[in-house]
């Protein structure tokens, strides 16, 4: 059976928690794991473009022992008629690992569905759970545990962020409130996903339009882009509606004392988050961004180690 990530529910609760505690014992002795000696090689494609993902990925299957092949797929033949199917299975005779950022969720299923290898959402239209994975990486070292904490995120709730942050949320037991205006509010399928998890995992899921019902003593504050990457020109007023949602002093002024900050980056500075957040005391983000690291080594690490070929 080979496992794949391609959402954030397709770690169980107890396999998410096992793959948070990998990498934190990654984090602190960096470079003693070596799953990947060989060295075995993962492709890493990108449909849309990446600062974090791409280095993150590409030092950390380094460090595993192993050797990355980072790929932006406009050099190859996927816009030209070759299938993802048949892509999936030809990497599959190369690489030990599959890594994909690309657009429809639909395109990674079909990677996945001809793959013989772990084949690894690293962003899609819907999801992002490798950055979820780094949030509660983060949220862990800040609180101890994710279980009982309050996670609110506000602003583009329909966008793939909000959707992982439902799913994860409830997975890692924590009671995720998601802001945001009419018109940007998550799929109501995933909400469902994400209710029916909670209930196993003592988590709680609320949707809302309030901002500041939403961050009201909340633990963890979450935002992110308000035009997300292929949403440039989608004639949307991406800015307006969601002008409420900033997350600013006077919103977290409403969120727990000891309340940190997240923004899985790249930010719009000015828009969805100001500059006194960002670079003040209760920002965890660019911990956030580091934990991109450790994370991913940990998630391929577990998928290979729970995949027989
Ligand atoms: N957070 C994140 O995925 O960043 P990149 O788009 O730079 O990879
Ligand atoms: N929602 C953003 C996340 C970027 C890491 C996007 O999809 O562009």
């Amino acid at each position: 059976m080979i496992r794949h990530f391609l959402r954030d529910d397709d770690l169980t609760p107890a396999e998410q928690s096992a793959v948070l505690d990998i990498a934190a014992r990654m984090k602190t002795d960096r470079f003693a794991y070596q799953p990947l000696a060989g060295p075995r090689s993962v492709a890493v494609l990108f449909d849309k473009q990446s600062l974090r993902t791409r280095i993150s990925f590409d030092v950390g299957i380094a460090e595993l022992g192993g050797h990355p092949l980072v790929v932006d797929t406009q050099v190859t033949h996927f816009g030209r008629g070759e299938t993802l199917g048949d892509a999936g299975r030809v990497l599959s005779r190369y690489v030990a690992a599959i890594v994909l950022r690309t657009h429809g969720d639909d395109r990674i299923a079909e990677v996945a569905a001809h793959a013989g290898v772990p084949v690894v959402n690293a962003l899609t239209d819907d999801y992002h759970p490798c950055q979820l994975l780094a949030d509660l990486l983060t949220v862990r070292e800040r609180f101890g545990d994710t279980r009982g904490r309050t996670l609110a995120y506000v602003g583009d709730a329909a966008n793939n962020m909000a959707h992982s942050y439902l799913l994860a949320g409830a997975t890692a037991g924590m009671h995720v409130r998601i802001a945001g205006p009419a018109g940007f509010q998550p799929d109501p399928e995933i909400v469902a996903r994400a209710e029916k998890i909670a209930t196993g995992t003592g988590a709680s899921v609320r949707v809302l339009v309030d901002p500041v019902e939403a961050v009201r003593g909340a633990d963890v504050v979450a935002t992110d882009t308000w035009t997300s990457m292929g949403q440039e020109d989608d004639g949307l007023d991406r800015i307006t509606p969601f002008l409420p949602y900033q997350v600013n002093d006077a919103l977290l002024a409403h969120a727990g004392p000891e309340a940190i900050v997240l923004h899985c980056l790249p930010a719009h500075r000015g828009e969805e988050i100001t500059d006194e957040v960002l670079d003040g005391p209760r920002s965890a983000v660019f911990d956030q961004a580091e934990n991109r690291l450790h994370a991913q080594k940990a998630l391929l690490t577990f998928l290979l180690e729970a995949s027989t070929p």
